[in-house]
């Protein structure tokens, strides 16, 4: 099939690559001529585990391309996916410009062909929006009849740090066509998928994206209240987890207890719906209280450090990880910064580092970066792992005890090795150890 894609994030080039791995042939449209040249050169604009490899095949094949001529892809297009941002607003709304800029410009797209065509929405988008917003949209300024354009909303479930593997091996698919034509074209684009796939209309699909994210992160909320209850009474929420994990109704996933969720996603989700459901007076006690224990979670790590030293002030502090998750370069709600704005606001002098997320977090919160873990950890008074990277779990024990001036560890993904580092001699306290004190 010919496939435009529209919007080149992290959902737009992962969906392109994959398509075209699948011998479809794929455009990446986006406006800025630079971008598209980057794209044709095999660059990739973000860090994601295997998706240069994957553009890199998809050009090489011929199957994958940028382009930036909107209105002559589109026509020649059998569908176009919708993959742009759907930020916050400041009031926790969700933004919808992006949306309707690219609905704007696939309707200008297919006034000028009759080709029936497909628009499908994989953006994150609020239920209704599809039949309410794109469709009218594309209609009115294609000028097209509705029995010449198809109209679907297929969400994406994809990972960052794992999103190749998530849109290579779904584990399911979920159609909301509008009608005859979209369901027949994303069933036959969807023919080998060795998953199951759920078919319903735009609505549905749009709900079932963002139940799915506000489910998992309310589930890493009572996760977290859970484990801050075993904490104070002495047990090891570790085994509290896999005692809870081998019940298949609950599953083993998603129940790591620590500093709390951040990324381009679960805040963003559960802020936009929990505005929506506001705005018609339908109580949402859970979503508000997802959010409550999230915004809490990180500062915890804060309350210890002053346990342990007292005022913060002047006190180095150094931070081990600043992206939201280990595998990308995303800081996005990064709960690090959650917790190097209330170290800032201390006094504290709060040194941070990070694989991949360093000048992004720096853009968000004004740290200073070391160049390696155990430069930051260079005479420090507390060091709080906020990102579990492999490289950081695997620091021996001696770097705490030797380097740092206190050694003093808080862990807030509970990734380090305790029996280790208090054999070294530090003062180790993690999120769910029971214990600790
Ligand atoms: C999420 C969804 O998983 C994905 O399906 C969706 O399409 C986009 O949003 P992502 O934000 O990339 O993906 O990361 P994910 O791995 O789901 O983790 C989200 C956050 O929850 C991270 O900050 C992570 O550290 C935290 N988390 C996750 C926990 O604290 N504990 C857990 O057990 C799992």
């Amino acid at each position: 099939m010919r496939i435009t894609v529209m919007g080149t994030g992290y959902v737009g080039l992962v969906t392109g690559a994959t398509f075209a791995a699948a011998g479809h042939d794929v455009a990446c449209l986006d406006i800025l001529p630079e971008r598209v040249a980057a794209l044709n050169a095999g660059e990739c604009p973000i860090f994601e585990p295997g998706l240069p490899e994957l553009l890199k095949a998809g050009l090489a094949s011929e199957k994958l391309r940028g382009s930036g001529e909107m209105a002559s892809e589109i026509t020649e297009a059998d569908l176009t996916f919708i993959c742009v941002g759907t930020p916050s607003r400041n009031d926790g709304s969700i933004d919808l410009a992006q949306v309707e800029s690219a609905a704007a410009a696939i309707g200008d797209a297919l006034a000028s062909g009759e080709r029936k065509h497909v628009v499908v929405v994989k953006s994150t988008v609020l239920p209704r929006t599809t039949e309410d917003l794109v469709l009218p949209r594309v209609l009115e300024r294609s000028g097209r009849d509705r029995a010449s354009v198809g109209f679907a909303m297929n969400p994406e479930f994809l990972r960052e740090g794992s999103a190749v593997a998530d849109a290579l091996q779904p584990d399911r698919i979920v159609i909301g066509a509008a009608d005859g034509l979209a369901r027949a074209r994303l069933r036959l684009l969807y023919a080998g998928a060795e998953c199951p796939v759920l078919e319903c209309d735009p609505r549905t699909a749009e709900m079932v994206k963002y139940a799915s994210n506000a489910f998992l992160a309310a589930k890493v909320s009572y996760t977290n209240e859970v484990a801050n209850l075993c904490e104070a009474w002495g047990i090891d929420f570790a085994t509290v987890a896999e005692g809870m994990g081998l019940d298949d109704r609950i599953s083993p996933r998603f129940l790591r207890a620590g500093a709390g969720f951040g990324g381009s996603c679960f805040p963003k989700d559960v802020k936009a719906l929990r505005t929506a459901a506001a705005a018609e007076k339908l109580p949402v006690a859970m979503l508000d209280a997802t959010l409550v224990v999230n915004e809490s979670q990180p500062l915890l790590l804060v309350a210890w450090a002053r346990d342990a030293l007292g005022s913060l002030k002047g006190k180095r502090i150094a931070l081990l990880g600043l992206a939201f998750k280990p595998d990308t370069d995303d800081v996005r709600e990064a709960r690090a910064a959650v917790v190097a704005r209330a170290l800032l606001d201390a006094d504290a002098s709060v040194v941070g580092c990070d694989p991949q997320a360093a000048a992004n977090f720096t853009a968000l919160c004004d740290i200073k970066i070391a160049a390696s873990a155990e430069a930051a950890l260079d005479g420090a008074d507390c060091a709080i792992l906020m990102t579990e990277w492999p490289e950081y779990a695997a620091l021996p024990p001696a770097v705490f005890a030797e380097r740092m001036a206190r050694p003093l560890v808080l862990d807030g993904r509970r990734a380090l090795d305790a029996k280790a580092l208090r054999n070294a001699g530090v003062e180790y306290r993690a999120i769910g150890l029971g214990g600790n004190k």
